[in-house]
C-alpha cells in the first residue's frame, strides 16, 4: 500500500451540497478502511458563519448522507467528526485570506499535518481564479521547501473552448499545472479504469482493436432521472456540456488511445490527449446537421406516474431549447480508426439508468453460414460501466441438431462475482489518489481543451446553425424517433436493460 502523507484538506464551498453528499461520505469510507494518514484534518471554508460544531453536525452527525453508511458506529463517527473544522471567509471569496492562512497555520501546528495542504474548490467555477489568486497572495501555493500544496477543481472546466482556456490560464497563473487536479468522477469508476486493463493487459482484444475488425463503436449513457432541482444550472448547460464534453469524451479517449509506454500519469495522459486531438472536428453545417441530434423530454406517464416535461421543471425557461438528449456520430482521423463511426449518446429521462460501451465487430470476411441468419448478428464486446458492472462477449454458437443453425451466446463477467474485493466509490478513489499525488485519473489542461475543441463547433451550430432542430421525446422513452437515423446501414442503437445480459429493446415503460 502506498503511504499517504499527513495532510489537511481545505474545502472551499464546504456548506454546499457536494461536500455533504459526496466528499464527506468518501472521506468517511477512507477513514473506516484505515486509508487516511495518521494526521489528517479537514477545514471547511465557506461564506456563511458556522462554528466547528455546527459544521460537524451539518456534514457528519446530522447528515442524511452518512446515516445510511454501512457498518456505522456512533463512536467511530464521533472520532471522524473531530477531524473537521470550519472557517468562513466573510461575505465573498474574493477577499484577503490572511485570517484563513492564520487558521490553517494554527491547525497545522496543532495537528501536525506537515504543511501538506490540499485545496478542494467546490464553488461555482467563476470563483476558481479568485480563490487561487487569494491563496497565492498568502503564499499558500508554495511549498517553501516543506509540504505539498495541491488544488483540486470540480467540473465544469469552462463553458466552451475560450472560457476553458481562460480558466486554465487563470489557475496556472497561481498554481503550477502539476499542482492542479481536475476531477472527473467517471475516471474514478472502476469500470472506466478497467477499459485500460481490458485493452492493455490482454492479448485477445488489442489485436482486434482497430478498423480491420471493428465495424462501429457505440456508447450509451442513460439516466432515468430528470434534472431534479438542478434545473437552473442545467438549463444553462445541457447534456453536451454536462456529460459529453467531460465524462463521455474521457471514455472515448480510453477507447481510442494508443498503448502508453507504461502506466504512469504522464504517459497515459499524453496518449489520451493525442486521442482527443484525433477526433475529426465537424466544421460544416451539413455534417453537423447529419451527425448530431439534440432533443428534450416532454411530459409523459412512466410506471403509471405523471412525469413533467423538461420545460416544466423548476428553474428551466418555459421556451428553453437546452438539450436533455444528445447523440453524436463522429470519426477519428488516425491510422487505427480511419472510417470507423463512433456513436455516443447521453440523456436524462430514459427508460433506465445505464452506461455501456459496445464494440461491434465486423462480420466474418467470408460467410459460410449465410442461410442461418447469423450474418446480421454481429460479435459484440459490451463493457458495462454501470450498473450490473461487467463485460459481455456475444459470439456465435451452433444450435444443436442437424445443419448449421447459428445463435448468439453470451460469455459474461460480473464485478459482483469478485465479492471479496472492496470496490472503491469514485470520489473515494480520486480523493485518495490526489492525497498521494497520483494524477493519472485527473484531467490535464490540454485534455480538457482538446475535448472542448471538438465540442465547440457542435454547440455553435446548435446555437445558430442552419436547419437546427430540437426534437421532443416522451419522458421514459429511448430518445426521439429519428435517433436511429444517425446509425449507418441497417443497425440501430442497442437499448440496454438494467442487467448486462438483458436483450436490447427491454423497456420499463407502462
Ligand atoms: C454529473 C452530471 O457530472 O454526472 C449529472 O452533472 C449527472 O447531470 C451525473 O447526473 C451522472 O453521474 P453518475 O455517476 O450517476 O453516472
Amino acid at each position: 500500500m502506498i503511504k499517504t502523507e499527513n495532510q489537511m484538506l481545505i474545502i472551499f464551498g464546504a456548506s454546499g451540497d457536494l461536500t455533504a453528499r459526496k466528499l464527506v461520505p468518501a472521506l468517511f469510507r477512507l477513514f473506516q478502511e484505515n486509508q487516511l494518514p495518521e494526521n489528517f484534518i479537514v477545514l471547511g471554508v465557506s461564506r456563511s458563519y458556522m462554528s466547528d460544531d455546527e459544521f460537524r453536525k451539518k456534514v457528519i452527525t446530522e447528515s442524511s448522507y452518512l446515516k445510511t453508511a454501512p457498518n456505522l458506529k456512533q463512536d467511530v463517527l464521533k472520532e471522524f467528526a473531530e477531524k473537521f473544522f470550519y472557517e468562513d471567509v466573510g461575505t465573498e471569496y474574493d477577499t484577503s485570506y490572511k485570517a484563513l492562512e492564520e487558521r490553517i497555520t494554527s491547525l497545522n501546528g496543532k495537528h501536525h499535518t506537515d504543511e501538506n495542504y490540499m485545496f478542494y474548490l467546490s464553488t461555482p467555477p467563476s470563483l476558481y481564479e479568485a480563490i487561487a489568486k487569494n491563496l497565492y497572495a498568502q503564499e499558500l501555493n508554495r511549498s517553501r521547501g516543506v509540504g505539498f500544496k495541491r488544488l483540486i477543481v470540480e467540473k465544469p472546466f469552462g463553458y466552451d473552448l475560450e472560457s476553458a482556456k481562460q480558466l486554465n490560464k487563470g489557475l496556472q497563473r497561481y498554481f503550477k499545472e502539476s499542482q492542479i487536479y481536475r476531477i472527473d468522477h467517471y475516471l474514478g469508476k472502476e469500470t472506466v479504469q478497467n477499459l485500460l486493463v481490458t485493452r492493455f493487459a490482454n492479448s485477445i482484444f488489442e489485436p482486434l482493436w482497430n478498423r480491420n475488425y471493428i465495424d462501429r463503436i457505440e456508447i450509451t449513457n442513460a439516466e432515468n432521472g430528470g434534472v431534479g432541482d438542478r434545473g437552473g444550472y442545467y438549463d444553462g448547460s445541457g447534456a453536451l456540456r454536462d456529460m459529453f464534453q467531460n465524462h463521455l469524451l474521457q471514455i472515448v479517449s480510453l477507447i481510442v488511445m494508443e498503448p502508453p509506454i507504461d502506466a504512469n500519469a504522464q504517459e497515459i495522459r499524453n496518449e489520451k490527449v493525442k486521442a482527443l486531438r484525433s477526433l475529426r472536428i465537424m466544421r460544416n453545417d451539413k455534417e453537423l446537421h447529419q451527425h448530431t441530434i439534440r432533443a428534450q423530454y416532454v411530459s409523459s406517464t412512466v410506471n403509471g406516474e405523471e412525469v413533467k416535461g423538461y420545460r416544466e421543471e423548476k428553474g428551466v425557461h418555459p421556451n428553453s431549447t437546452t438539450e436533455t438528449y444528445a447523440a453524436i456520430k463522429f470519426f477519428v482521423d488516425n491510422w487505427r480508426w480511419k472510417d470507423v463511426p463512433f456513436y455516443v449518446r447521453t440523456a436524462k429521462r430514459m427508460p433506465t439508468k445505464v452506461t455501456e460501451v459496445v464494440i461491434h465487430f465486423k462480420a466474418p470476411h467470408h460467410q459460410i453460414f449465410k442461410e442461418s441468419g447469423a450474418f446480421n448478428k454481429d460479435n459484440k464486446l459490451i463493457i458495462r460501466i454501470q450498473p450490473d458492472e461487467g463485460i459481455l462477449v456475444k459470439f456465435g454458437v451452433k444450435v444443436p441438431g442437424q445443419g448449421f443453425k447459428v445463435e448468439r451466446a453470451n460469455l459474461d463477467f460480473y464485478y459482483s462475482s469478485l465479492a471479496e474485493t472492496n470496490v472503491m466509490q469514485a470520489y473515494e478513489r480520486l480523493l485518495l489518489d490526489a492525497m498521494q499525488g497520483d494524477a493519472t485519473l485527473y484531467a490535464r489542461a490540454d485534455e480538457v481543451e482538446a475535448a472542448w475543441n471538438f465540442v465547440d463547433p457542435i454547440l455553435k451550430y446548435w446555437k445558430k446553425g442552419k436547419d437546427v432542430r430540437v426534437y421532443g421525446y416522451a419522458a421514459g422513452a429511448w430518445g426521439p424517433e429519428n435517433a436511429d437515423d444517425l446509425i449507418e446501414g441497417p443497425g440501430t442503437w442497442r437499448n440496454p436493460g438494467p442487467n448486462l445480459t438483458d436483450d436490447p429493446g427491454f423497456c420499463v415503460i407502462h
